[in-house]
């Protein structure tokens, strides 16, 4: 059985662990600042002060655009939160919610976003046309790739792994209603999956475990097989070919022929 990937330190905790630092010097100043102005500092000010000072930290560690916007916004929203009074178990359920759709982002460093129809459509014209056809989606999230594949093309089978709970829960439930017999969603881990069986791999991950994931699937895939990656690239294994979406996010579909 291969093995799980490396646990790498993950972004979630470095990003909580620089809010709580920039809480405390907040927490520390405050009493001395308002001793100063003479004036008792607004929680909305300490709260936009937190965001902007924990988004410039997680900039200055190099984190990506997102993660600072986050970091940014998730003080003055959880003041929010707080403001509207709301009870007082919503918050933990939120917070269960989100783990159990972003799961993989903590360890495995992928997040949750989806394959967007025009790219599907793409996919779809590089499959090739032959019965009997095992086409895999690594992560399927929703499932709605392979929904749609599986839609067009009745004569070839389709299976999505994905481990976090809430999508994977939601991709099988929408399948066993409105999808076909040749569509199926596994709840596995994709560094447990024996590649083999698969002529298409499409996958739509992180640059996190891309390499590891393309040697996984050059070791395992028949010859003639097809691996793609939408977006992230493999480093020191040039693509046989890519393919350029026209959609707005200029996709593009990155195709080894193993
Ligand atoms: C960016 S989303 C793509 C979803 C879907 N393939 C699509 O294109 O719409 C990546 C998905 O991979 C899942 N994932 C990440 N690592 C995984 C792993 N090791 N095993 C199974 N699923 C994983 C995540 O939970 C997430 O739902």
């Amino acid at each position: 059985m291969a093995a799980l990937p490396n646990r790498e330190r993950s972004p979630v905790f470095a990003a909580i662990a620089i809010q709580l630092v920039v809480f405390g010097g907040i927490y520390l100043l405050r009493s001395p600042l308002e001793g100063v102005l003479d004036y008792p500092v607004p929680l909305l000010w300490l709260s936009l002060s937190q965001g902007l000072i924990a988004g410039i930290i997680t900039r200055g560690f190099g984190f990506s655009a997102p993660w600072v916007i986050g970091q940014v916004i998730a003080p003055p929203l959880l003041l929010f939160a707080l403001a509207l009074n709301l009870p007082s178990w919503i918050f933990p359920v939120i917070l269960v919610l989100l783990v159990l759709v972003f799961w993989n982002v903590a360890v495995g460093r992928v997040p949750l976003f989806l394959t967007n129809r025009t790219t599907s459509e793409a996919i779809l014209k590089l499959l090739p046309k032959k019965k009997g056809l095992h086409v895999t989606d690594l992560g399927s999230g929703l499932g709605g790739t392979l929904r749609y594949l599986a839609q067009k093309m009745p004569d070839a089978r389709f299976t999505g792994l994905e481990t976090a709970p809430l999508p994977f829960a939601l991709s099988w439930m929408i399948g066993k209603i409105v999808g076909g017999r040749n569509l199926d969603y596994r709840f596995r881990d994709i560094f447990r999956e024996d590649l083999s069986g698969y002529d298409v791999i499409y996958c739509f991950l992180s640059p996190v475990p891309m390499p590891r994931l393309y040697e996984k699937a050059k070791k395992e895939m028949k010859p003639g097989s097809l691996f793609i990656s939408n977006s992230f690239e493999v480093p020191g294994h040039r693509p046989d070919k890519i393919i350029k979406v026209a959609d707005r996010r200029q996709t593009k579909l990155l195709i080894w022929r193993m």
